[in-house]
């Protein structure tokens, strides 16, 4: 397997309404980011992947765009950005931007046009069809965020596809002219000088010729089949490849929703020419009810999610690559879902990068999660600030399918609004994010919880994450080595082994509050071992033994044998 940059590095994603506002109106911005940059080297990441800041409505916090070359002005300028980008660059850090063209906002020229006239000549930068007779939608498709994913345009008597909600109409890709203005928007942040993209809803680019109805079982969204990772998404991802990617030599990572491990091998085996890695979901579903992510059943099965990130490290081991991760602007917490977020909060969060970053692929932090920040409470409705948490509200509540009193806990503990608070920077008031009314509430815990405080603390979940990553980039038997997992039937116990010619590592966690026993497998011969990172006190020989409650810990073996 080839070895390269994007493979070592360790990526930070921000969400940057809620990560530093610099100016105080409670809505994050670049110039905050700017400020806070050491930040990011003192933690030791590499790239720094910024969710979207270009000119938006708003309607999904900046995932709908209406202009791509524009800088949103609650975000800043297009000197902010130079700044921005300058100063990151000066510091040896690259930038992911985020690519949103799976669609648009409704309020682009790009709409704004199509819309006037069924000949108008952005008509078909969008999918447009007839009622049915009896006036109903062309499809039977539902949105990802509730509801019908088609919307009646009474102005010219057409529907119009949205995957989305109906302010983010879907961009034709099977137009080549479309694709042109695409492939120019890249070249035009490229020749700026950033360093990749990471592709929103890459899996949907491409819709079924057709647009048949869809199997109500697949979904949701019904219609999933005919629009995720099709033939013709892959070819217009090679032709981006060949036209753009290849030409500047930058960092592709694809978002993929309901990719199965050939789906992902296609889209980064070396020879396919088409992006860097995927985000998968498929460690993120399983505790969806039904295929509905707000609806979850409680906590994940910890068979279940070793099961499924074991399938994936040797589904694409040294042929694809992946993006590791277990929480990011669209999920919860992870310490609140896979760990603890009470008494064993530190000991837990430690325990998931441990498992995160030791695996094969390139690790994700995202903006708090090395603080161990938590889901945030909320009270009531009016707390809610997320789209999709709203619509679905409205949807299974409205439709009398889930009392008020449920939804409310489902958005509790599966919003994304979770992930969204404010950063936690220090224990003034609004967490040092903001000096005036932060635009969605702070966790209360930020004084307990924040960057300050864990900067200065040895034994903090930031220094603990400090470690791990420069151990990373130390040792590449955990960006390289093989991956084989030990225990597999352990209900508790995740362990596996990376090997690099004659150096393992041997990665073992216990991912619940009970303790586990551990049998280090007769089979495994080294000539010296040594610790690498623990979470408790331990020595630096592994032995079978009781593992502590979340309790992870990982030698370097040297003269490994077999
Ligand atoms: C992706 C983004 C999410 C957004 C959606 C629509 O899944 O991560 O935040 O709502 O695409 O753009």
């Amino acid at each position: 397997m080839q070895r390269t940059g994007w493979k070592e590095a360790v990526v930070y994603q921000v969400y940057p309404v809620s990560f530093r506002d610099s100016d105080g109106d409670g809505l994050g911005d670049l110039a905050g980011i700017t400020e806070k940059l050491d930040y990011l080297v003192e933690l030791g990441v590499s790239v720094v992947w910024i969710c979207p800041f270009f000119r938006s409505p708003w309607v999904d916090n900046g995932y709908d765009i209406s202009d791509y070359r524009d800088i949103d002005p609650r975000f800043g300028s297009m000197a902010d950005f130079g700044r921005l980008l300058s100063e990151m660059h000066r510091r040896g850090l690259k930038l992911l931007m985020d690519l949103v063209v799976n669609h648009c906002s409704d309020r682009h020229p790009w709409f704004t046009e199509a819309r006037k006239s069924r000949d108008n000549p952005y008509r078909d930068y969008f999918l447009w069809r007839d009622p049915k007779p009896d006036g109903s939608p062309p499809n039977n498709w539902t949105s990802y965020f509730s509801g019908p994913a088609w919307t009646f345009d009474e102005a010219t008597g057409q529907f119009y596809l949205h995957l989305f909600t109906k302010e983010m109409p879907d961009l034709n890709w099977e137009n080549p002219a479309l694709r042109r203005e695409i492939h120019d928007i890249l070249r035009f942040w490229l020749d700026k000088g950033v360093d990749g993209f990471r592709l929103d809803s890459m899996h949907a680019y491409g819709k079924a010729a057709g647009l048949p109805d869809g199997d109500p079982s697949e979904g949701p969204p019904v219609g999933i089949e005919h629009f995720s990772s099709l033939p013709r998404t892959h070819g217009y991802i090679r032709e981006m490849h060949r036209e753009v990617f290849s030409r500047y030599g930058i960092l592709t990572v694809g978002e993929t929703d309901g990719v199965t491990v050939e789906d992902a091998l296609q889209y980064t085996a070396e020879a396919s020419g088409e992006v860097n890695m995927v985000f998968q979901f498929q460690h993120m579903d399983l505790d969806a009810a039904g295929g509905n992510r707000l609806l979850a059943d409680g906590p994940v099965p910890v068979r279940k999610l070793k099961a499924c990130l074991s399938d994936w490290q040797r589904g694409l081991m040294n042929r694809g690559w992946n993006s590791l991760y277990l929480s990011n602007h669209d999920q919860p917490r992870q310490v609140s879902r896979f760990g603890d977020d009470g008494v064993y909060r530190e000991v837990s969060a430690k325990m998931l990068a441990t498992i995160l970053h030791l695996q094969q692929g390139t690790p994700y932090v995202y903006q708090g999660e090395e603080l161990g920040m938590t889901n945030r409470r909320i009270e009531s409705l009016e707390e809610v600030r997320d789209v999709e948490s709203l619509n679905a509200y409205r949807d299974l509540v409205g439709r009398g399918l889930v009392t008020p009193g449920r939804m409310l806990e489902a958005i509790r503990r599966r919003g994304r609004d979770n992930a969204r608070t404010p950063m936690q920077w220090d224990g003034s008031v609004h967490a040092g994010f903001t000096s005036g009314t932060p635009w969605i509430g702070v966790n209360p815990n930020y004084r307990d919880i924040n960057a300050e405080a864990q900067r200065k603390d040895p034994d903090s979940v930031f220094q603990y994450y400090r470690k791990l990553i420069a151990l990373r980039r130390a040792h590449p038997v955990a960006v390289y080595g093989d991956f084989t997992e030990l225990c597999a039937d352990s209900g508790q116990v995740f362990a596996f082994v990376r090997r690099l010619e004659e150096t393992a590592l041997l990665v073992v966690a216990n991912l619940a509050r009970e303790p586990a026993v551990f049998d280090l497998p007769e089979g495994l011969r080294f000539r010296e071992s040594a610790l690498y990172i623990a979470n408790y006190d331990c020595g630096d020989v592994p032995r079978s033994g009781v593992l502590r409650p979340y309790e992870a810990q990982a030698f370097r073996l040297e003269g490994v044998e077999g």
